[in-house]
């Protein structure tokens, strides 16, 4: 709770301008010097340089849209550009456009080039511009959302017109909502302030395109749309733009360069459907500069076009940070949704918020990853902790989606158990997820997954800050060849894996000893794990690259990466990692376990596939017995839940009792329950009990995981023996900050560097601008 949204900007400011300090220096210590450079002309008669980078490390992963500075070793030259593409291969050319109007470019000279990354406040700009906002107007959002956000939730005063809402509850040209999604569509419609969480696929943003749609049709307001990522907020754009609304997507001056699927509807592209303006600019773009007369017309043309283009439209979509933009600073949105806010820090939240909010969405997901914080001791203070997660804890109902559209039944079931309490039901059938004319070795037709078990071991990448693991890479191409010899596309194939040097080791191994035509490899998509949050293919494989005695599993224990690494794939997964070491961590051996038990824990090789005979540490439950801590609170949890949920009832023995916690559990059953979390319940619960409930302990996700699941962080089990009552006071007292669950938690027994830094990977401000 804050005194007042002065308080709120003194919590944060200090905080987001350290996250800023880290980020700044980190981009900034990145220069290359020597750089040969190759010019050409592009096709907007723009110069573009191409180069190839030594090295990048892979905490300032380089970015399409960020700028780099190039200049000539003596510095009498330097010119900054945008990077437009940025190479998958170590040894691949990176390309930069310099600016327009870029003077005295050394064209015949293509030696001795300095490279440097330059570090835009932009981010952070906009987030202390929103907080000083949020502080000092108090016209910027409704009075209600103010004294939410500041923990003071009021009752809902109905000040809204009655919204009257269509029987069925589509829109054009998207599927029909099950209704779960109905109810959250709803809810959301007649709540100035409403939370909806999905696990993957199970269409949260569908959900948000039609309740994009009946708001502007129920209340004609222009509604703002944002997501954290360039990528989510592209591909709600794509299905609002699909219902017939007029949809603008604001993108960031330096993302303009940088080709989407929806550029069509950028504002930038948009605009040049006016003639004159569009005659200006080629003008412009060929001779570099225009007349001043033109020059002004010019300006005052692009000023005018771009209010008319935004004020016309129905709903504009644009990053987090994109909201800050002063091109759409002038308007006003009533209404704001954010997709995927579970990803965004809090003072990310805010800036489209304070643009005159009176009803807020927020979408989300909090069993997914949460958003990137470079800074330890930032995370550690909070920054961590989405807005989404905060509200919740201060009480708020999140409306939660139940049925999943993506995975086959198979590979939705441990996802559902383990971290939806069993209640994640599947929208699609196994013959909807079976490609029959396909031709691979699945050990069983009817589960197209399997745990390929093999022993290479773990080794530094080239950087020395990130892990890779060459057995384990020659396997995924392997795998990978039968995949495409059996009539996969390369396009249906998505290789995942939690480490940076992985990722490029895995890239450059296919092109050079995989025996298909190294096009097909080139087009399959390689990423990090992090990075293909909120992505899906038809097929995944997964590397896990851990393979030691005694260093532990880094990354891969956060129960948080490995639901999303394992929700990614519509019709097939396979995973390949070194069972007997993965499964020294309680989590990892369940899912190993889960394999086992199916038939579907394999040895090699890929043509003579045969079950595993490693031996598995014996199961621990997934819950600490022993002290009263840990047992009163997931059965509270499940009691409150279940008092309000049909069917969670016989699952809740499952996960609490004894047995394995998937026996029983027919994954292949069509549901559609609708289901929300209730604190209040739960609230209740823990009253009639008796039992002193700290807040923390009132919802899951505001847990830190040894609070709620203590077996799941422990080095090899071993710790959770040692009592739970221990981490349960550690865990308290860092409260509702979720902290240690972000990157301090990783920073644990591994204790060395390449953890940090590879967490952040794939952080860079280029994305989220
Ligand atoms: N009610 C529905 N009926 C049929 N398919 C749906 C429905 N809702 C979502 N889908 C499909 O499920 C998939 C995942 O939806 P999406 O909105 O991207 O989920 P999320 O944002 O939760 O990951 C998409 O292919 C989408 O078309
Ligand atoms: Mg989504």
């Amino acid at each position: 709770r804050y005194d007042d949204a002065y308080h709120y900007q003194r919590i944060f400011l200090p905080l987001i301008k350290q996250e800023a300090d880290t980020d700044r220096k980190l981009k900034e210590s990145q220069v290359y010097e020597h750089v040969m450079v190759r010019w050409d002309t592009g096709l907007n008669k723009r110069q573009i340089a191409y180069f190839v980078l030594p090295r990048v490390d892979v905490d300032a992963k380089i970015m399409p849209g960020d700028e780099l500075r190039l200049s000539t070793l003596d510095r009498t030259w330097d010119a900054v550009g945008n990077v437009l593409k940025v190479p998958d291969n170590i040894g691949d050319e990176l390309s930069l456009q310099l600016k327009l109007g870029t003077k005295n470019i050394p064209l015949d000279t293509s030696n001795g080039f300095r490279v440097e990354c330059v570090w835009k406040s932009t981010s952070f700009d906009r987030m202390r511009n929103a907080l000083t906002t949020f502080a000092i107007d108090s016209n910027c959002m409704s009075h209600y959302i103010y004294s939410t956000l500041l923990g003071y939730p009021m009752r809902e005063t109905n000040t809204n017109r009655p919204v009257v809402l269509p029987r069925r509850i589509t829109a054009p040209n998207l599927p029909e909502l099950n209704s779960s999604q109905v109810s959250a569509v709803r809810i959301a419609i007649g709540s100035q302030i409403s939370l909806i969480q999905g696990p993957p696929g199970t269409g949260k943003t569908v959900t948000s395109a039609t309740l994009v749609y009946h708001l502007v049709k129920a209340t004609r307001a222009k509604v703002l749309v944002c997501a954290p990522s360039n990528i989510a907020v592209d591909q709600l754009t794509e299905k609002i733009h699909k219902t017939g609304l007029k949809v603008v997507r604001v993108y960031s001056k330096s993302r303009e360069v940088v080709e989407s699927t929806v550029q069509f509807l950028s504002l930038h592209l948009q605009m040049l459907g006016n003639a004159e303006l569009n005659k200006l600019q080629k003008l412009k773009g060929e001779t570099g500069e225009l007349s001043d007369k033109d020059e002004r017309r010019y300006r005052s043309l692009r000023v005018q076009v771009e209010q008319e283009l935004l004020s016309s439209a129905d709903v504009v979509c644009t990053t987090c940070v994109g909201a800050g933009d002063p091109r759409i600073g002038k308007l006003k949105f009533r209404v704001v949704l954010i997709d995927e806010s579970t990803q965004a820090i809090e003072p990310e939240c805010l800036i489209p918020i304070v643009m005159g909010c009176k009803q807020l969405v927020l979408v989300g997901d909090h069993c997914q990853l949460g958003p990137v914080v470079m800074s330890k001791d930032v995370a550690a203070a909070g920054l961590s902790s989405s807005m989404f997660e905060r509200l919740i804890a201060l009480g708020l109902r999140a409306h939660r989606l139940q049925v999943q559209y993506r995975m086959h039944p198979i590979l939705s079931a441990f996802s559902s158990n383990i971290f939806y309490e069993g209640s994640l039901q599947n929208g699609v059938s196994p013959v909807d997820r079976i490609m029959s004319e396909m031709e691979f070795p699945w050990p069983n037709i009817e589960k197209p997954m399997f745990f390929f078990n093999t022993c290479g071991s773990e080794e530094l990448a080239g950087s020395g800050t990130s892990f890779l693991n060459r057995a384990e890479a020659q396997t995924v191409e392997k795998i990978t060849t039968q995949l495409l010899k059996g009539g996969v596309k390369p396009e249906q194939i998505g290789i995942i894996t939690p480490y940076e040097g992985q990722r490029s080791f895995l890239v450059q191994h296919m092109q050079s000893t995989g025996s298909l035509p190294i096009k097909l490899y080139q087009a399959i998509e390689v990423a990090s794990v992090d990075a293909f949050q909120g992505r899906e293919k038809d097929f995944v494989i997964m590397s896990c690259v851990r393979s030691n005695e005694h260093q532990g599993i880094g990354f891969l224990k956060d129960p948080r990466r490995l639901n999303v690494a394992l929700t990614r794939a519509k019709y097939g997964l396979i995973i390949v990692g070194n069972a007997k070491i993965l499964a020294k961590q309680p989590l990892w051996n369940h899912l190993l376990h889960h394999f086992a038990e199916s038939g579907l824990l394999m040895d090699g090789p890929l043509t003579r596939l045969h079950p595993s005979t490693v031996d598995l540490p014996k199961l621990k439950r997934l819950h600490n017995p022993t002290p009263v801590g840990g047992r009163y609170l997931e059965s509270t949890l499940l009691e409150a839940h279940s008092a309000l949920m049909p069917g969670v009832e016989s699952r809740r023995h499952n996960m609490v009792g004894g047995g394995h916690p998937l026996a029983h559990i027919d994954p292949m059953t069509l549901h559609d329950p609708v289901h929300a979390f209730y604190p209040d319940a739960i609230r209740r619960a823990a009253a009639a009990t008796n039992m002193q409930m700290p807040a923390c302990l009132l919802i899951p996700n505001m847990l830190t995981q040894e609070q709620f699941m203590p077996w799941m962080m422990v080095p090899g089990g071993r710790q959770a023996d040692r009592g739970y009552s221990q981490g349960m006071s550690q865990g308290m007292s860092q409260g509702l900050s979720q902290a240690s669950y972000n990157l301090s938690q990783n920073s644990g027994y591994m204790g060395n560097l390449s953890q940090g830094s590879d967490y952040s990977a794939q952080m860079s401000q280029g994305d989220y601008m």
